[in-house]
């Protein structure tokens, strides 16, 4: 089974409830661009899932950008997924690296974390990446594949789970690494889910993210194993977020 491609906008800690013109807009961009041959998930701050996800176009799925373990319960100021799913999101970014490295989540957090959306009937993007600092040491597969080893849960499925690629450096800085370099770390990640989950693992979509923007999205969409987009910066405005799943029109 080929995969689907996701073209996915991850906001970060951006957005108020006036951005909900910013959604409204990228509905009008899809209705005026016609169908493009990939989903569209939104992933705004917890704040505004509900909002988004009541307003809506048919089109255009809402996520959240983490979740905790737990499905209820003494946990203040924290999220679970069967409250983002209340709320209308369908999908949930687990491990992301800012929440890797400003959170000290580790592999089996974040694992834990995708089977809490699971558990919920939600999909869950499991983000894996390496340093600068790793990469330099050329360490790059080593990292990627342990993470994609010990942050992926045994249930993972093509339908519920997706793997998104974001070298850290690449996030953020306007730097992205060669598209050689690309299908590289996506065609080691798709072996590894082929060798792990057998025929299925050809059905995981693998998206790479850092610094993903109008003029690099069709190179870097047509990379080996590269089936859509985790967007950060370029998904807050609907022109730009609009410009990238140009890719994946004809
Ligand atoms: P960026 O972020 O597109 O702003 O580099 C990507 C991400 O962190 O998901």
């Amino acid at each position: 089974m080929k995969p689907t491609a996701l073209v996915a906008g991850n906001w970060k800690m951006n957005g108020l409830a006036s951005s909900q013109a910013e959604l409204e807009a990228l509905a009008n961009l899809l209705k005026e661009g016609g169908t493009a041959d990939c989903d569209v998930l939104i992933c705004p701050p917890f704040t505004l899932v509900a909002a988004f996800a009541a307003a809506s176009a048919a089109g255009i799925a809402i996520g959240a950008q983490d979740c905790h373990t737990a499905k209820n319960g003494a946990h203040t100021g924290d999220i679970s997924a069967e409250m983002l799913k209340d709320a209308g999101a369908t999908y949930v970014i687990v491990g992301h690296s800012e929440r890797r490295a400003d959170h000290g989540e580790s592999n089996d957090l974040v694992k834990a974390k995708a089977e809490a959306v699971h558990a919920e009937g939600l999909k869950a993007i499991v983000c894996v990446g390496e340093t600068e600092a790793e990469r330099d040491a050329g360490r790059t597969l080593d990292v990627v594949l342990g993470q994609v080893a010990n942050s992926l849960p045994a249930a993972a499925t093509p339908s519920n789970t997706i793997v998104a690629y974001e070298p850290v450096w690449a996030i953020g800085t306007g730097r992205t690494p060669t598209t050689d370099d690309v299908a590289e770390v996506h065609t080691a990640i798709r072996e590894a889910l082929n060798e792990r989950f057998g025929a299925a693992g050809e059905g995981f979509a693998i998206l790479y993210g850092g610094s993903v923007k109008p003029s690099n999205a069709h190179e870097l969409m047509a990379a080996a194993n590269v089936n859509g987009a985790l967007v950060g910066g370029a998904s807050l405005k609907a022109t730009d977020f609009n410009g990238i799943i140009d890719a994946y029109r004809n």
